[in-house]
């Protein structure tokens, strides 16, 4: 979007696709405080916690950044053809690190978020940055639904994936992609403006050591000290199974590079197409690296990033 001086400054449209949980929130923190983006509405998916849990995540979410203004929107409670298996031994049972959050009692916006994005996409035709944030049920039931979805959308930034196939729910698959890999074949085909920000950008540019999480909290707003605290459950997880120097942040960095594309230093088209069967390597986002198949990309694929803009963007989020 141009920004002019001398003329106000037009928000960028952006409807997020979310399965809420700890990382997801900090997400919506992001993009809910940032000036220069309109949030013109939040779609739950099921993912890492069951689709009312998600739901209410995200609400209280909103209405902590006092932006109860956003309507959030539930969507689909299952993926299309596998059964849900969700993270909660990722985020916690309530998906916000189980530390007491009062999650529940909110209202959803009338209306399924796969109506809500279709709608939200004639709204602003040719302008709507599409941000997903989970699996990509939801995002496969759109298509499915409007072929002609893709012709209205400016972008769509999935967070999701492994560019060098190293998985965190499988040895070769990313989480999101997992949960959902018929919605990820769905999605691959469909001529969707695609590009991804997958699980090792967050490995590599967006984890949270003891330290920082601490200079994240001390900023001392109700929104930072939430953003550091719903990350305990994942803390143990990024302990004991990840073997990282602190918990990660894939949603967020996602989120940062959605706003301001500079977040990515590197990235490259390469054509992708998805592993729906193998137990082995269900959910693995095959990234045709040296051009053995012949096709054309379909994704613009992130391969590195800026991680001191990325720290940047979320600490002045939660001032
Ligand atoms: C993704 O999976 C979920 O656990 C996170 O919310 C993120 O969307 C990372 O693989
Ligand atoms: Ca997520």
């Amino acid at each position: 979007m141009i920004h002019t001086v001398g003329w106000p400054t037009v928000r960028r449209p952006f409807f997020i696709d979310t399965d809420t949980a700890s990382d997801d929130a900090v997400a919506l923190v992001i993009a809910l405080r940032h000036p220069d983006i309109d949030v013109v509405g939040i779609g739950i998916v099921a993912g890492n916690v069951p689709l009312d849990h998600g739901v209410q995540n995200a609400l209280y979410v909103a209405e902590l950044c006092d932006r109860t203004d956003v309507p959030v929107f539930a969507g689909e409670a299952t993926p299309l053809r596998v059964p849900l298996e969700t993270g909660q031994y990722v985020h916690g049972q309530d998906g916000m690190g189980d530390i007491g959050l009062p999650l529940s009692g909110r209202t959803p916006a009338d209306g399924h978020a796969v109506d809500a994005l279709l709608d939200a996409s004639h709204r602003h035709a040719g302008e709507l940055e599409l941000v997903t944030l989970g699996p990509l049920t939801n995002i496969a039931r759109a298509v499915e639904r409007d072929p002609t979805l893709p012709d209205r959308l400016e972008r769509v930034v999935v967070m999701g994936a492994v560019a060098d196939h190293i998985g965190n729910q499988n040895p070769v698959a990313e989480f999101n992609m997992w949960v959902d890999p018929h919605a990820v074949d769905v999605v691959l085909r469909a001529g969707l403006p695609l590009e991804f920000v997958g699980w090792d950008i967050s490995r590599t540019y967006a984890v949270m050591t003891p330290d920082d999480a601490a200079e994240l909290r001390a900023i001392g707003t109700p929104i930072a000290e939430m953003c550091v605290d719903i990350q305990r459950v994942l803390s143990e997880f990024c302990a004991t199974q990840t073997k990282l120097a602190g918990f990660d942040l894939p949603d967020p960095i996602a989120m940062a590079y959605a706003i301001d594309p500079a977040v990515a230093t590197a990235s490259r088209r390469l054509h992708c197409e998805v592993e729906t069967e193998s137990p082995l390597t269900r959910g693995m986002v095959v990234m045709d690296l040296l051009g053995f198949t012949g096709h054309a990309p379909n994704a613009l694929v992130v391969t590195a990033a800026d991680r001191d803009r990325f720290r940047s963007m979320l600490f002045a989020a939660v001032h």
